[in-house]
């Protein structure tokens, strides 16, 4: 069912500039542990992120911004041990990179050297632009992150549409042209108006990856947990439920629970 125009066997920062020169959409996933990271690279994804939403789907915490460096490095080295096509990209977490170069290096090289990911991911624009460069020069490829940066909740208090006034609008179009002009690799847009997200991915020459941002950027990314619809409290208007997970996974443990106390689990052919 692929209507891929190239038939990548692995996919490279490379290949995400060259999908979207060849207007081939590019498609993205969650995923923070072994088994789901080996379906979703066995169905075919581009990319992989090992995304800080971790913190909100793996270990129930109301924001991004708790989950650790050493957590991320778990997650991220759990997925690569699966993966043979996509491209891995990890966040940096909350406080790991933003006060100054050198720490934001640091926890770079350990992303790459204790996990075996491909990429790291940086939430912002101008005020890590520094950061950005020294993680660059270090030989890390870098996706940017701009519009809805979940790790600053606190400074814009709502998870609400960004950039719908013209001053942040323009901040947002100037801050993806320095992360290209930087040299990320790729930048994703969260949370946008959709025609802002369409100019802006017109105007670079680097992939623009969107997240409730409309249809006129270079690919798409969504939690997995999301569109699988096991997180039935969550309801955005860009999310799209392929599955109801919760409702299913819900019947099969109530199957469990009875089948289990009317003794019909396990009968004469699963038992030794
Ligand atoms: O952490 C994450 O899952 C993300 C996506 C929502 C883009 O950053």
């Amino acid at each position: 069912m692929s209507t891929a125009k190239k038939d990548y066997k692995r996919i490279t920062v490379k290949s995400l500039v060259e999908m979207k020169a060849n207007h081939e959409k590019i498609s993205m996933l969650t995923a923070y542990d072994y088994t789901m990271a080996k379906i979703v690279d066995g169905a075919g994804i581009d990319v992989i992120l090992v995304g800080d939403s971790a913190s909100n789907v793996m270990a129930g915490h109301e924001t991004t911004l708790p989950i650790t460096l050493d957590q991320m490095i778990y997650h991220a080295s759990s997925v690569i041990r699966a993966i043979d096509r996509a491209l891995v990209v990890v966040d940096l977490p909350f406080g790991s990179y933003q006060s100054d170069p050198k720490e934001a290096l640091r926890s770079a090289i350990r992303i790459m050297k204790e996990s075996g990911a491909h990429s790291v991911k940086v939430e912002g624009g101008k005020e890590i632009k520094e950061s950005i460069k020294r993680i660059l020069n270090a030989g890390i490829p870098v996706m940017g992150h701009l519009g809805l940066t979940p790790q600053s909740i606190y400074k814009f208090g709502t998870y609400t549409v960004r950039a719908k006034e013209v001053e942040e609008a323009k901040k947002l179009k100037e801050d993806a042209l320095m992360l290209q002009k930087t040299g990320c690799f790729a930048v994703i847009l969260e949370k946008v108006p959709a025609k802002l997200a369409k100019e802006i991915a017109e105007a670079l020459t680097i992939p623009v990856i969107g997240i409730g941002a409309g249809n006129g950027v270079d690919g798409q990314v969504l939690v997995t947990h999301d569109m699988l619809g096991m997180t039935h409290e969550f309801h955005p208007r860009f999310l799209r439920r392929y599955l109801d997970l919760y409702t299913e996974m819900t019947t099969a443990f109530q199957q469990y629970v009875t089948d289990v106390k009317a003794v019909d689990f396990p009968n004469e052919n699963e038992q030794y």
